[in-house]
């Protein structure tokens, strides 16, 4: 152990669920065969960054919460308890102990009383890869630990900003990946490629990508320490039509192979992907781990290729109840210029990136044409 893995190594990870045994099948989860929740992404806003030379976009994406009947009164509820967790900053918030939810406040109460599957959630998969897949796909029948999904855990899965947040930022890659595809087809490129995702875990984001790279074909690496995640995203992979030749797993801890060392690089080998994707991951890490990860991901991508990678903004709306009635552990949030400065201390120049925030403001996407 070095200093460097006492620095850099997300407690997150070090939570992960350790057993290896496969959850249900996807057709128990009631998801088999259902289109991707993520939408069509509109542009509100673009401006060129005058200190970085950065395109910042501000972008409006339809959402299935958009048709919820219940989204304004449940949004208007969570804005409102998050305005009362900001005023009274003394209350802690929720536990987890021997596998159940301790609210510890009223808000935190509000939201797990009552509620099997939301329980569930915050005590066995929050937070590991698969408490994102309710979110992802809030119409599924069950959570992957096969518990049901009740209606007031559907009802925060489909509505609450943080969920919005997931898959609006899941529509963005979309529409990054769509774009990149775009100009290899202006280009005149038609070569099988391969697209790493670092911190894949279920990789709902990249699968629902897939489709917008046509007519490119892309055989996908998907990386984390996750074993569990990477079965099911194996297994998501495989039921949504990728040959299972097109999908390898590789069960790497990030902070050893990227952060620390450059072993991912050694065995990929460097230019070797059009696309790399990191989404969910920056969150967990230092600003230093969050550079070296960049650089390392940067050399990992082909000329013409593109890096993606995404962070929770520091100004985004109801921060207090993510924390605190939610109770998501651990999460680094950063602005727009700390991003822009993690790129340009990585050596990546900022001129061909490009920063994403969708309306509901939860995360920035952050893209690099290399
Ligand atoms: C929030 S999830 C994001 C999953 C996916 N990229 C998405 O957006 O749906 C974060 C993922 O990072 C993985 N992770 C956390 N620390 C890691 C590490 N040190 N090495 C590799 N993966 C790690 C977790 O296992 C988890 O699957």
């Amino acid at each position: 152990m070095t200093d460097l893995d006492h620095e850099w190594t997300p407690r997150a990870a070090q939570e992960l669920p350790a057993q290896r045994t496969a959850g249900p099948a996807l057709e128990a989860l009631g998801v088999a065969g259902t289109t991707p929740a993520t939408g069509v992404v509109d542009l509100a806003l673009e401006r060129r960054d005058e200190a970085t030379g950065a395109l910042l976009r501000r972008v409006v994406v339809t959402d299935l919460a958009d048709d919820s009947p219940t989204r304004r009164l449940r949004q208007a509820q969570i804005a409102a308890r998050d305005q009362l967790l900001r005023s009274n900053p003394e209350w802690p918030g929720p536990r987890v102990a021997d596998g159940g939810v301790v609210p510890s406040n009223e808000v935190a109460a509000w939201l797990y009383d009552d509620s099997p599957a939301l329980q569930e959630w915050r005590g066995r998969l929050v937070p590991s890869a698969r408490a994102l897949f309710p979110l992802q796909r809030p119409h599924a029948s069950h959570l992957p630990t096969g518990t049901p999904i009740d209606d007031k855990a559907r009802g925060f899965f489909t509505d609450s900003l943080d969920a919005v947040g997931i898959r609006t930022r899941a529509a963005v890659l979309r529409d990054v990946i769509a774009r990149t595809s775009a100009r290899w087809t202006a280009q005149g490129r038609t070569e099988r490629s391969t697209w790493v995702s670092l911190a894949c875990g279920g990789a709902l984001p990249v699968l629902d990508s897939l489709s917008a790279l046509h007519p490119h074909e892309l055989s996908l690496v998907l990386v984390d320490i996750d074993p569990v995640a990477l079965d099911f995203a194996h297994r998501l992979a495989v039921e949504e039509g990728v040959p299972e030749r097109d999908v390898v797993r590789l069960e790497r801890d990030l902070v050893r192979t990227v952060v620390v060392r450059d072993d991912l690089v050694e065995e990929l080998g460097a230019g070797t992907a059009a696309v790399v994707d990191a989404l969910g991951i920056f969150e967990y890490f230092s600003d230093a781990a969050c550079v070296r990860m960049l650089r390392n991901a940067r050399r990992l991508v082909a000329d013409g290729g593109v890096l993606v990678v995404a962070n929770m903004l520091s100004d985004r709306p109801e921060l207090h109840w993510n924390k605190r009635g939610i109770g998501w552990p651990l999460l680094r949030e950063r602005s727009t210029e700390q991003l822009l400065g993690l790129v340009d201390e990585a050596g990546i120049d900022t001129a061909r990136t490009t920063v994403t925030i969708p309306q509901d403001g939860v995360y920035a996407v952050v893209s690099v044409d290399c």
